[in-house]
């Protein structure tokens, strides 16, 4: 069994269609069928709402090539984790990856399992909404049934992957071809004085920024996985560079049409902003828009699950979480001891998740460690310029970033300070006090290992080696 055992590796199963389909098909989720209403009302006008599509889309792009560099240069699976261990120290990358796996992951899965159970259900309840139970129960077993497929073969994970992008984008085209063909045909009166009554007060700005950025979420999630992607140095920076644009000129005509077709005021008061645009144009074929959202959901829910079994499988080879998280089935070769974990903390948050209070403190959480990992990327350029990378992005950008990033963190915060981001932050450095014993004094090595031993037999899984 050792022997086998120091032979164990991921599979290199990830091609450039995968890769863009990983990126793409994450970032398509709930967002884009949900929030561009809660852009518009916290934004105020039709023309701030779209600028504020575009610029998130930049800031995603921006982000994402500066991560492109150290993907190459730390060619490890495991996402801002990896980066922020081997620049910022144990430490810090032991409080994020305490932060991702015990809620920021399980409540993203959570959210967006919501969403997929919420428009599922749609057709079903037409004149009422659907009862709390049905979506709960429904949005579970969405996340069971992904949790099995990520189990059992990585081949078809990605099928999945690329089957529901190809859903997802066809029915946006739709929606954009449905706005286009209204505004050849000259109706452009909800464009008109499209900027009057912007909010410029700044916590309405950040507000927008966080509704909107979680619908581009998903954009880091090709760093997760480069141990299993083939020839990273060429095809990361070349998905990026397909995958970040396309999304975003989508997103942006997918606005457009909506606004084409709706007031402002219909957008606002509608919940999820698509089923309302397919009830109005597609009259009784209307339904199709809540079966696109939801399979768009679904399709979303399996890539964050792709990466989310990864990451917390390389913090476990690193001794940051228990060895068993860290082993590989035996002939499957997929994570699946990570998975069910990860699957076991989101059927938690489920119970008494909702979504809209997911999405900002996700938002917050996320850009507060995307800044300390960009931080390490800035470290790498100016102190370690010496070590090799395929690509290279000007300082310029991650500085950019960096500085949108404090904007966003803090702007929400100074201008209306709310209670739950100081429990976050508490929770956030709540880390330490598992650190500190645990870790840094290793105080109670054989603790886990008896469980470990008896899990290792019952889920046939055994310590996987790294893929470089
Ligand atoms: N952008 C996605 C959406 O609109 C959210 C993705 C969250 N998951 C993640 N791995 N970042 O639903």
């Amino acid at each position: 069994m050792d022997e086998k055992a120091d032979k164990l590796k991921l599979r290199c199963e990830v091609g450039l269609l995968g890769g863009i389909s990983l990126i793409a098909g994450t970032m398509i989720g709930s967002g884009i069928f949900m929030s561009p209403q809660l852009v518009l009302l916290n934004i105020g006008s039709p023309g701030a709402s779209l600028v504020i599509w575009a610029c998130s889309g930049l800031l995603a792009m921006l982000a994402s090539l500066s991560y492109a560099e150290l993907g190459t240069i730390i060619r490890e699976s495991g996402g801002e984790y990896i980066y922020i261990l081997r620049t910022a120290g144990q430490p810090i990358a032991f409080l994020f990856i305490f932060t991702s796996v015990v809620v920021v992951r399980p409540a993203s899965l959570a959210g967006v399992s919501l969403s997929f159970a919420l428009n599922a259900v749609a057709p079903f309840y037409q004149d009422c909404p659907p009862p709390d139970q049905v979506v709960k129960c429904v949005a579970a077993a969405g996340i069971l049934l992904l949790a099995v497929v990520n189990c059992l073969d990585v081949r078809s994970a990605m099928k999945v992957m690329v089957f529901f992008m190809a859903a997802k984008v066809l029915s946006l085209a739709v929606i954009v071809i449905g706005g286009i063909v209204l505004l050849v045909k000259g109706n452009t009166l909800n464009l008109e004085n499209s900027f009057k009554g912007t909010n410029l007060d700044i916590s309405s700005i950040g507000l927008a920024f966080f509704q909107c950025l979680w619908s581009y979420d998903g954009w880091n999630n090709l760093n997760y996985v480069t141990e299993e992607l083939k020839q990273p140095q060429v095809n990361l920076p070349r998905a990026v560079m397909i995958a970040i644009p396309m999304v975003t000129i989508l997103y942006l005509l997918v606005n457009v049409s909506y606004l084409a077709y709706l007031t402002p005021r219909e957008m606002i008061s509608s919940t999820a902003v698509a089923v309302t645009w397919g009830n109005k144009v597609l009259g009784g074929w209307g339904w199709l828009m809540s079966v696109a959202a939801a399979l768009s959901a679904f399709g979303s829910l399996n890539g964050t699950f792709f990466s989310g079994g990864r990451v917390c499988f390389v913090a476990a080879r690193e001794g940051h979480m228990p060895d068993i998280l860290a082993m590989a089935h035996v002939d499957r070769l997929t994570p699946s001891p990570a998975l069910i974990f990860t699957t076991a903390i989101a059927l938690i948050v489920l119970i008494p998740g909702d979504f809209q209070s997911i999405v900002n403190f996700f938002s917050f959480t996320a850009w507060f460690f995307y800044a300390i990992t960009l931080c390490g990327l800035l470290y790498l350029k100016t102190k370690r310029a010496d070590l090799p990378r395929a690509y290279k992005v000007p300082i310029l950008i991650p500085i950019l970033v960096i500085m949108a990033a404090v904007f966003l963190v803090i702007a929400p915060i100074i201008d209306d300070p709310q209670i739950e981001y100081l429990y976050v932050t508490l929770f956030i450095l709540s880390g330490i006090i598992v650190y500190v014993p645990f870790i840094h004094f290793q105080l109670f090595p054989g603790l886990l290992n008896r469980m470990t031993v008896f899990l290792q037999l019952f889920l046939e899984v055994a310590p996987a080696e790294k893929n470089l």
